[in-house]
């Protein structure tokens, strides 16, 4: 079975060939990071005339990489939401024009079911699990007990996770995205050298919050840039930025296996790309004894091989076609 997948949710435009859910054929990644780096941040605007430019040449290139026509395709997998409107519309409208041309079935995926099935292209899973799903968009623990059974335990009250690293990033001149930026930065900082909160909450809960991290690193900026005693440098800062986020997001995942009696912990999403934040979570996991099992960074930032995925086993479950109902939602609920 081929499936042809779809991505434009943000500010990538992706296309990718999977093979019986499995075997990925290609996954091509189209990144506007160029036409928004200048505003610091993504226009959704800008982001949804780039990925029409571009969305067929990427769809092209997909199929001449997997050594495929588009008539082979057995099924079309397109994110439908939650994500940027203008940027949803163009990849849903181009999933359904080549599904009805094709007169192949059409699935509209959840794009946090993408991140959570992302690892199913590298390994077979079993269930049940806790992911860990930490984007630009979402930071969010979730028990997932099969396909298309899930249930959330905690989600951020505020900032995503990633959207704190871009916060800082920017407040620091260091350009978008932040979270890669930060990371190489830290890479010659000393993480001891300042320590920020860490936002645990209230005893026992599983939900984040990552604005006042965000504040706290504010306040130290100024407080430098006014003479007021810290000679912390960039990287210092970097690196003890990055290893408070890192702190909570480890300490959270593993206190929601211990509460839920899970052995298995699963890390993906933009941020997962972070090696601090792998290595960390992979350490605490191994003390727990709980296995732990974190996508190649390709496959934890944005790329429509995961939208593939989680199309296929949503389509096995319920072989429905949703070209006449799928639509794009900027909140579309998991
Ligand atoms: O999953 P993703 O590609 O898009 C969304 O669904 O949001 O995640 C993008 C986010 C951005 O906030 C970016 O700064 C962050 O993931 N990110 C990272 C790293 N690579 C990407 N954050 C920390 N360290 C990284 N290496
Ligand atoms: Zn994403």
């Amino acid at each position: 079975m081929l499936i042809l997948g779809i991505e434009t949710s943000c500010d990538e435009t992706s296309a990718a060939v999977l093979k019986d859910g499995r075997t990925l054929l290609s996954n091509v990644v189209s990144s506007q990071v160029p036409i928004h780096a200048k505003y610091g941040g993504v226009v959704p605007e800008l982001a949804g005339r780039a990925h029409i430019e571009r969305v067929h040449e990427v769809v092209q290139q997909a199929l001449e990489q997997a050594g495929t026509r588009i008539e082979q395709m057995d099924l079309i997998a397109v994110t439908a939401g939650p994500g940027l409107v203008c940027s949803l519309l163009v990849g849903v409208n181009a999933a359904k024009g080549i599904a009805y041309a094709l007169r192949k079935p059409l699935v509209g995926v959840n794009h946090l079911e993408g991140h959570l099935l992302a690892i199913f292209l590298e390994a077979e899973v079993a269930f049940p699990f806790l992911a860990l799903i930490v984007s630009g968009g979402h930071t969010d623990l979730c028990r997932a007990d099969g396909f298309g059974e899930y249930r959330f335990l905690g989600r951020t009250r505020d900032d995503a996770a990633g959207e704190c690293f871009d916060k800082v990033a920017k407040m620091m001149g260091l350009g978008y995205p932040g979270g890669p930026a930060i990371e190489d930065l830290a890479r010659s900082g000393n993480s001891g050298a300042h320590r920020f909160p860490r936002s645990w909450l209230e005893a026992g809960s599983l939900d984040f919050s990552f604005s006042g991290l965000k504040t706290s690193v504010r306040n130290l900026l100024l407080k430098r840039e006014t003479g007021g005693g810290t000679r912390l440098s960039d990287a210092d800062i970097a690196a003890s930025f990055q290893d408070a986020a890192v702190d909570v997001l480890a300490g959270k995942a593993m206190a929601a296996c211990e509460r839920e009696g899970l052995r298995r912990v699963v890390v993906t999403g933009g941020v997962a790309a972070n090696g601090r934040l792998r290595e960390k979570i992979r350490e605490e996991a191994g003390k727990r004894g709980i296995e732990c099992l974190v996508p190649r960074p390709v496959h934890c930032t944005d790329n429509a091989g995961m939208i593939a995925c989680a199309g296929y086993h949503r389509f096995l479950k319920n072989p429905a076609d949703e070209l006449m109902t799928v639509d794009a939602s900027a909140s579309l609920p998991l």
